[in-house]
């Protein structure tokens, strides 16, 4: 690679349009990753077998697994470090904040979501790393599938055992709120960044945000209380 184009990359980088740019791009990986990881989860609505089924095949990809985890701390990173860095801008070119908030309406968009973004933010960075501790390198018990040759991890279990406990659920549940406010500004703010926004789309867009903010929420929301209720 050349030096100008390696000096116009980190240029592109270090501008506010470019980390937002690359922002929005990861957020909208993020995203996927949600609707990937949510239509998984629907599995525990018909049962362990289910459930351990689809988490032996997923992990029989083995280094392809690998590869993707890789990717997502990556864009989990990048996405969480740059967001704090625009914020912590914003917030230095405004010290004082706001007097009155009262909502900016098109084409700022402020809101309860969209000022929260940093707090919201941080709980769930906060939240995966304890989630992903907490089931993926949770404890290990083996179960066999029926018409199976080989035990595979019962990871039905492992999440049963964790909404045993009220307070989990509790605690899941909140963080599920959370994640809706944080999609609220998040789905419209990120396509907003990546300049896939023109004014005619903008009103339809944010109105798809608080589609989108409610369903992926609500899905990840009634789970840990459905699953704490039958057993
Ligand atoms: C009720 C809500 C949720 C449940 C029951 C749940 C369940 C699970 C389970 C069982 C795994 C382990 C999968 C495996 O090892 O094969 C997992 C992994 C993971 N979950 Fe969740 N999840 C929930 C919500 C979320 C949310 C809201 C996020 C993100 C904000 C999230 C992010 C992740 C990540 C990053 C992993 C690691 C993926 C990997 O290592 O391949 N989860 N989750």
């Amino acid at each position: 690679m050349s030096q100008v184009s390696e000096s116009k990359i980190l240029k592109f980088y270090r501008s506010q349009t470019g980390r937002k740019f690359i922002t929005g791009v990861t957020g909208i990986g993020l995203m996927g990753f949600l609707v990937v990881h949510l239509a998984g989860n629907l599995g525990f609505f018909i049962g362990g077998d289910a459930v351990n089924a689809y988490t032996a095949k997923l992990h029989s990809l083995g280094p392809l697994v690998l590869i993707v985890e890789i990717g997502l701390i990556a864009i989990v990173l990048f996405h969480a470090i740059l967001g704090i860095s625009i914020a912590q801008e914003k917030k230095r070119a405004r010290p004082e904040g706001y007097a009155l908030h009262v909502s900016g309406g098109a084409p700022s968009r402020m809101s309860p979501a969209s000022k929260s973004m940093i707090w919201t933010g941080i709980v769930l960075l906060l939240f995966i790393v304890l989630h992903v501790w907490q089931f993926r390198f949770g404890p290990h018990y083996d179960t066999m599938l029926p018409g199976g040759v080989e035990p595979v991890r019962d990871m039905y279990k492992v999440v049963v055992d964790v909404f045993a406990d009220p307070v989990w659920v509790a605690i899941y549940m909140g963080v599920m709120v959370l994640l809706g406010f944080h999609l609220r500004h998040g789905f419209w703010s990120a396509f907003q960044s990546i300049g896939a926004m023109s004014s005619r789309l903008s009103n339809t867009m944010y109105a798809a945000a608080l589609v989108f903010a409610v369903l992926i929420a609500l899905g990840f929301f009634v789970l840990p209380l459905y699953l704490h209720m039958v057993h």
